[in-house]
Protein backbone atom coordinates (compact mmCIF):
# COMPACT_ATOMS: atom_id res chain seq x y z
CA UNK A 1 0.00 0.00 0.00
CA UNK A 2 1.25 3.20 -1.22
CA UNK A 3 1.14 5.81 1.37
CA UNK A 4 2.61 9.30 1.14
CA UNK A 5 4.76 10.63 3.46
CA UNK A 6 3.80 13.53 5.66
CA UNK A 7 6.45 15.70 7.09
CA UNK A 8 4.47 17.57 10.46
CA UNK A 9 6.17 20.67 12.45
CA UNK A 10 5.48 20.84 16.09
CA UNK A 11 6.44 24.32 16.96
CA UNK A 12 5.07 23.60 20.53
CA UNK A 13 5.28 26.75 22.51
CA UNK A 14 7.85 28.43 20.43
CA UNK A 15 7.24 31.56 17.79
CA UNK A 16 6.36 34.89 17.85
CA UNK A 17 5.02 36.63 14.54
CA UNK A 18 7.73 37.80 12.78
CA UNK A 19 10.02 34.64 13.14
CA UNK A 20 7.15 32.39 12.52
CA UNK A 21 5.80 34.23 10.03
CA UNK A 22 9.47 34.30 7.97
CA UNK A 23 10.06 30.31 9.09
CA UNK A 24 6.01 29.28 7.39
CA UNK A 25 6.98 32.02 4.58
CA UNK A 26 10.38 30.06 3.70
CA UNK A 27 9.17 26.83 3.93
CA UNK A 28 6.28 27.70 1.50
CA UNK A 29 8.80 29.49 -0.79
CA UNK A 30 11.18 26.08 -0.90
CA UNK A 31 8.14 23.89 -1.32
CA UNK A 32 6.48 26.05 -4.09
CA UNK A 33 10.10 25.67 -5.85
CA UNK A 34 9.79 21.51 -5.92
CA UNK A 35 8.85 20.22 -9.01
CA UNK A 36 6.53 17.46 -7.82
CA UNK A 37 7.22 16.80 -3.91
CA UNK A 38 7.09 13.53 -2.95
CA UNK A 39 5.78 14.04 0.57
CA UNK A 40 3.17 16.45 2.26
CA UNK A 41 4.09 19.10 4.62
CA UNK A 42 2.16 20.58 7.82
CA UNK A 43 3.65 23.02 10.10
CA UNK A 44 1.84 23.40 13.42
CA UNK A 45 2.15 26.87 15.10
CA UNK A 46 1.46 27.98 18.45
CA UNK A 47 -2.26 28.96 18.29
CA UNK A 48 -1.67 32.58 18.32
CA UNK A 49 -0.37 32.21 15.12
CA UNK A 50 -2.42 29.80 13.36
CA UNK A 51 -4.20 32.20 11.49
CA UNK A 52 -1.69 34.46 10.67
CA UNK A 53 0.60 31.45 9.43
CA UNK A 54 -2.34 29.96 7.46
CA UNK A 55 -2.44 33.05 5.63
CA UNK A 56 1.10 33.52 5.15
CA UNK A 57 1.10 29.92 2.93
CA UNK A 58 -2.10 30.18 1.60
CA UNK A 59 -1.85 29.30 -2.33
CA UNK A 60 1.18 27.07 -1.20
CA UNK A 61 0.96 23.19 -0.58
CA UNK A 62 1.41 23.74 3.39
CA UNK A 63 -1.11 22.77 5.33
CA UNK A 64 -1.36 24.08 8.64
CA UNK A 65 -2.54 22.44 12.20
CA UNK A 66 -3.25 23.27 16.00
CA UNK A 67 -1.78 21.43 18.93
CA UNK A 68 -4.77 21.10 20.75
CA UNK A 69 -8.09 21.75 20.63
CA UNK A 70 -11.55 21.40 23.33
CA UNK A 71 -14.15 18.69 22.61
CA UNK A 72 -16.78 21.04 22.40
CA UNK A 73 -17.44 23.36 19.66
CA UNK A 74 -18.23 26.66 21.77
CA UNK A 75 -19.57 27.64 25.43
CA UNK A 76 -17.94 28.56 28.83
CA UNK A 77 -14.31 27.10 28.75
CA UNK A 78 -11.60 29.98 29.40
CA UNK A 79 -8.51 29.91 27.49
CA UNK A 80 -9.47 26.78 25.60
CA UNK A 81 -9.72 26.45 21.19
CA UNK A 82 -12.50 24.39 19.46
CA UNK A 83 -11.73 22.23 16.76
CA UNK A 84 -14.53 24.77 14.82
CA UNK A 85 -12.22 27.86 15.30
CA UNK A 86 -8.98 26.05 14.14
CA UNK A 87 -10.76 25.43 11.09
CA UNK A 88 -12.25 28.44 10.65
CA UNK A 89 -8.73 30.41 11.72
CA UNK A 90 -7.43 28.09 8.22
CA UNK A 91 -6.08 25.50 10.22
CA UNK A 92 -6.65 21.67 8.32
CA UNK A 93 -5.15 19.12 11.34
CA UNK A 94 -4.61 19.42 14.78
CA UNK A 95 -2.33 17.38 17.16
CA UNK A 96 -3.85 15.64 20.09
CA UNK A 97 -2.93 13.71 23.05
CA UNK A 98 0.36 14.56 22.50
CA UNK A 99 2.37 13.36 25.84
CA UNK A 100 3.32 16.59 26.94
CA UNK A 101 -0.37 17.52 27.19
CA UNK A 102 -0.63 14.02 27.83
CA UNK A 103 2.12 14.98 31.36
CA UNK A 104 1.13 18.85 32.10
CA UNK A 105 -2.79 18.76 31.18
CA UNK A 106 -2.94 14.94 32.83
CA UNK A 107 -5.27 14.16 29.86
CA UNK A 108 -6.46 10.70 29.59
CA UNK A 109 -7.06 8.24 27.01
CA UNK A 110 -11.23 9.55 26.84
CA UNK A 111 -10.23 12.96 26.82
CA UNK A 112 -7.78 12.43 23.59
CA UNK A 113 -10.29 10.48 21.98
CA UNK A 114 -13.23 12.97 22.74
CA UNK A 115 -10.91 15.94 21.35
CA UNK A 116 -10.45 13.82 18.55
CA UNK A 117 -13.88 13.28 17.41
CA UNK A 118 -14.10 17.11 17.76
CA UNK A 119 -11.74 17.44 15.03
CA UNK A 120 -13.25 15.07 12.79
CA UNK A 121 -16.69 16.76 13.52
CA UNK A 122 -15.50 20.29 12.42
CA UNK A 123 -13.58 18.71 8.78
CA UNK A 124 -9.64 18.70 10.79
CA UNK A 125 -7.53 15.45 10.09
CA UNK A 126 -6.75 14.51 13.71
CA UNK A 127 -2.74 13.95 14.41
CA UNK A 128 -3.56 11.50 17.65
CA UNK A 129 0.14 10.86 19.67
CA UNK A 130 0.85 7.86 21.16
CA UNK A 131 4.15 6.68 23.29
CA UNK A 132 5.60 4.58 26.01
CA UNK A 133 8.07 5.97 29.05
CA UNK A 134 11.18 4.92 29.37
CA UNK A 135 10.12 3.20 32.34
CA UNK A 136 7.44 1.30 30.33
CA UNK A 137 10.01 0.01 27.52
CA UNK A 138 12.68 -0.86 30.13
CA UNK A 139 9.38 -3.20 31.80
CA UNK A 140 8.83 -4.64 28.28
CA UNK A 141 5.59 -2.84 28.36
CA UNK A 142 5.82 -0.21 24.95
CA UNK A 143 4.04 -2.43 23.13
CA UNK A 144 1.10 -3.07 26.10
CA UNK A 145 1.06 0.85 26.74
CA UNK A 146 0.73 1.88 22.74
CA UNK A 147 -2.28 -0.38 22.59
CA UNK A 148 -4.13 0.72 25.03
CA UNK A 149 -3.65 4.67 24.27
CA UNK A 150 -4.85 3.47 20.38
CA UNK A 151 -7.82 1.24 21.88
CA UNK A 152 -8.64 4.44 24.22
CA UNK A 153 -8.03 7.64 22.05
CA UNK A 154 -8.63 7.00 18.38
CA UNK A 155 -12.07 8.18 17.42
CA UNK A 156 -14.88 6.53 16.38
CA UNK A 157 -14.96 6.90 12.52
CA UNK A 158 -11.75 7.48 12.15
CA UNK A 159 -9.83 6.12 8.60
CA UNK A 160 -6.81 6.79 6.81
CA UNK A 161 -8.50 10.43 5.20
CA UNK A 162 -9.18 11.83 8.75
CA UNK A 163 -6.81 10.37 11.25
CA UNK A 164 -2.65 10.48 11.14
CA UNK A 165 -0.85 8.16 14.28
CA UNK A 166 1.92 9.83 15.88
CA UNK A 167 4.43 7.09 17.97
CA UNK A 168 6.37 9.68 19.87
CA UNK A 169 8.30 7.28 22.74
CA UNK A 170 8.32 9.70 25.13
CA UNK A 171 11.61 9.41 26.43
CA UNK A 172 13.01 10.13 22.59
CA UNK A 173 11.32 13.70 22.96
CA UNK A 174 13.62 16.32 22.97
CA UNK A 175 16.66 14.33 24.39
CA UNK A 176 18.62 13.27 21.13
CA UNK A 177 17.67 9.55 21.93
CA UNK A 178 15.60 7.20 19.31
CA UNK A 179 14.77 3.98 19.02
CA UNK A 180 16.73 1.45 16.68
CA UNK A 181 15.92 1.62 13.09
CA UNK A 182 14.55 -2.19 13.98
CA UNK A 183 12.78 -1.02 17.08
CA UNK A 184 10.56 1.72 15.50
CA UNK A 185 9.35 -0.49 12.40
CA UNK A 186 8.46 -3.34 14.65
CA UNK A 187 6.49 -0.88 16.63
CA UNK A 188 5.03 1.09 13.58
CA UNK A 189 4.22 -2.87 12.27
CA UNK A 190 2.55 -3.42 15.82
CA UNK A 191 0.41 0.04 15.59
CA UNK A 192 -0.93 -0.80 12.12
CA UNK A 193 -1.98 -4.20 13.42
CA UNK A 194 -3.73 -2.30 16.35
CA UNK A 195 -5.46 0.68 14.17
CA UNK A 196 -6.40 -2.20 11.96
CA UNK A 197 -8.70 -3.93 14.92
CA UNK A 198 -10.76 -0.28 14.35
CA UNK A 199 -10.12 1.09 11.39
CA UNK A 200 -10.77 -0.65 8.00
CA UNK A 201 -8.03 1.61 6.10
CA UNK A 202 -5.75 0.76 8.09
CA UNK A 203 -3.18 0.02 5.20
CA UNK A 204 -3.54 3.19 3.89
CA UNK A 205 -3.46 5.29 7.09
CA UNK A 206 -0.20 6.82 8.05
CA UNK A 207 1.56 6.27 11.20
CA UNK A 208 4.23 9.05 12.01
CA UNK A 209 7.51 8.66 13.89
CA UNK A 210 8.25 11.83 16.17
CA UNK A 211 11.13 11.96 18.75
CA UNK A 212 14.53 13.50 18.17
CA UNK A 213 14.01 13.42 14.43
CA UNK A 214 16.84 15.49 12.62
CA UNK A 215 18.72 15.96 9.07
CA UNK A 216 21.43 13.28 10.24
CA UNK A 217 18.80 10.34 11.52
CA UNK A 218 15.87 11.39 8.70
CA UNK A 219 16.56 8.98 6.17
CA UNK A 220 16.94 6.03 7.86
CA UNK A 221 13.89 6.33 9.73
CA UNK A 222 11.86 7.44 7.35
CA UNK A 223 13.22 4.83 4.69
CA UNK A 224 11.62 2.03 6.92
CA UNK A 225 8.72 0.27 5.56
CA UNK A 226 5.71 1.34 8.17
CA UNK A 227 6.63 4.94 8.77
CA UNK A 228 5.29 7.37 6.86
CA UNK A 229 6.50 10.87 7.63
CA UNK A 230 7.94 12.03 10.83
CA UNK A 231 6.54 14.42 13.09
CA UNK A 232 9.47 16.82 14.15
CA UNK A 233 9.86 19.31 17.02
CA UNK A 234 13.16 21.26 17.85
CA UNK A 235 14.52 20.34 14.34
CA UNK A 236 10.70 21.81 12.63
CA UNK A 237 12.30 25.68 13.84
CA UNK A 238 15.11 25.80 12.00
CA UNK A 239 13.99 25.92 7.90
CA UNK A 240 16.93 24.45 6.55
CA UNK A 241 16.90 21.85 9.32
CA UNK A 242 13.02 20.87 8.78
CA UNK A 243 13.61 20.93 4.65
CA UNK A 244 17.04 18.83 5.01
CA UNK A 245 14.20 15.94 6.82
CA UNK A 246 11.32 16.42 4.24
CA UNK A 247 13.76 16.16 1.47
CA UNK A 248 14.63 12.38 2.13
CA UNK A 249 11.21 11.96 1.31
CA UNK A 250 11.63 13.62 -2.28
P1 LIG B 1 11.68 16.69 19.22
O1 LIG B 1 11.77 16.52 17.73
O2 LIG B 1 12.14 18.03 19.69
O3 LIG B 1 12.29 15.54 19.93
O4 LIG B 1 10.11 16.67 19.59
C1 LIG B 1 9.32 15.65 19.08
C2 LIG B 1 7.91 15.97 19.35
O5 LIG B 1 7.46 15.96 20.48
C3 LIG B 1 7.05 16.32 18.21
O6 LIG B 1 5.71 16.37 18.56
Amino acid sequence: MARRKLIAGNWKMNGLRTGGLALAGDLATRLGLEAAAGFDMLVCPPATLVASVAEAVRGSAIAVGGQDCHAREKGAHTGDISAEMLRDAGASHVILGHSERRQDHGEDDATVRAKAEAALRAGLVAVVCVGETRAERDAGRAEAVVAAQIAGSLPAGADAGNTVVAYEPVWAIGTGLTPTAEQVQAMHAFIRAEVAKKVASAGALRILYGGSVKPSNAAELLGLPDVDGALVGGASLVADDFWAIAVTCR
